[in-house]
């Protein structure tokens, strides 16, 4: 099936690199933040968006190893040390995965949007790094090979290397992580006009936290009405079925147990859904939220009601209202 990928973490046989490989000494790329679990499909459904997003100016150096040279927007949170930062860390594995340590890179991150946000911060970071590195050495295979490096930045970052953000980071639009082992990643198509509305409430919601307060047994009714979700999820999405995919997005699952972390997060919803959203939930681990919706103005109105909302109750927020990104990273001239 053409938009059927399968991939696996085996050694590749090294790509004849020759100097001035990608014909570039630097580049500069944007990734962009992601929505993932997409409500009732944790850790296995994500998107990408527009905006926000991270970038990262990438230059190759003459002594091997990476170096990070400037992190900027992260308020001094993020580690400047190659090996404690997972931008680094991916790509250096990248690197080693191809053969070739000898390489040199120096990275500056610049963080163009919240950490600990719940829309994939630091899977921006790693795959704006990654993409940087496989367009320097003039990489021409499909980004998504540069999947298994990416989740080892998840892994390193909040201890678990799911691929919801990564992937839909990486390859753009929607897609569908249809196994973990062997990892089966798969595109999923679009109603064109869907619009997303997140706001994030600036409250802190570390996804390794998140992750830890999540119960491990489900009941098997739970679990019925969680996978006809999913697969009405799909569905909708395949058939242009903007109100299928409405009524599927519910999460019996993990959201009645992460809404204690998001402040007033029924309320918010009963705005979301009052101001005419197809649906609303928490994005990645939250704390931002998000709501599909039919055209861009819808999308505005409710990010705008529910930061009404959250000035009432003193919490700061941040709105982004975004079509679904197709394109994944880009190279930024
Ligand atoms: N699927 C992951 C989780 C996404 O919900 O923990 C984290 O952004």
């Amino acid at each position: 099936m053409e938009n059927e990928i399968l991939m696996s973490e085996k050694k590749e046989a090294s790509p004849e690199f020759s100097l001035p490989f990608g014909g570039r000494e630097s580049v500069r790329v944007f990734a962009p933040a992601t929505v993932a679990n997409v409500v009732c499909g944790f850790d296995v459904l994500g998107f990408a968006v527009e905006a926000p997003g991270d970038e990262v100016i990438m230059r190759l150096t003459d002594k091997p190893g990476i170096t990070i040279s400037k992190i900027t927007g992260d308020d001094g949170r993020l580690p400047l040390n190659p090996e404690k930062n997972t931008v680094s860390v991916s790509v250096q594995h990248y690197l080693n995965s191809i053969g070739r340590p000898d390489i040199g890179f120096d990275i500056e991150l610049h963080k163009k949007m919240p950490i600990g946000s719940g829309l994939g911060s630091s899977s921006a970071s790693t795959v704006a790094g990654l993409f940087a590195a496989k367009t320097l050495l003039g990489d021409e295979s499909d980004a998504a090979k540069l999947l298994p490096f990416a989740m080892k930045g998840e892994e390193m970052a909040c201890g678990h290397g799911h691929a919801d953000n990564v992937a839909p980071a990486l390859m753009g639009g929607f897609v569908l992580i249809r196994s973990y082992e062997p990892l089966d990643v798969i595109r999923l198509p679009h109603p064109k006009e869907l619009y997303c509305a997140i706001v994030f409430p600036d409250v802190d919601v570390p996804t390794r936290e998140a992750r830890q307060i999540i119960r491990n047994k489900v009941l098997l009714k739970d679990a019925v009405t969680q996978w006809g979700n999913i697969a009405g999820l799909v569905s909708g999405l395949y058939t242009n079925d903007i109100d299928l995919m409405g009524r599927s997005m519910q999460d019996v699952l993990i959201e009645p147990v992460r809404a204690m972390l998001i402040p007033d997060f029924y309320k918010l919803r009963e705005i979301a859904m009052e101001n005419g959203a197809v649906s609303f939930g928490i994005s990645g681990s939250g704390p931002s939220v998000f709501s599909f919706t039919r055209d861009e103005q819808t999308a505005h109105t409710i990010t705008r009601k529910i930061q009404q909302h959250l000035d009432k109750i003193k919490i700061d927020s941040q709105a982004f209202v975004s079509p679904i990104n197709d394109a994944g990273p880009r190279v930024l001239e």
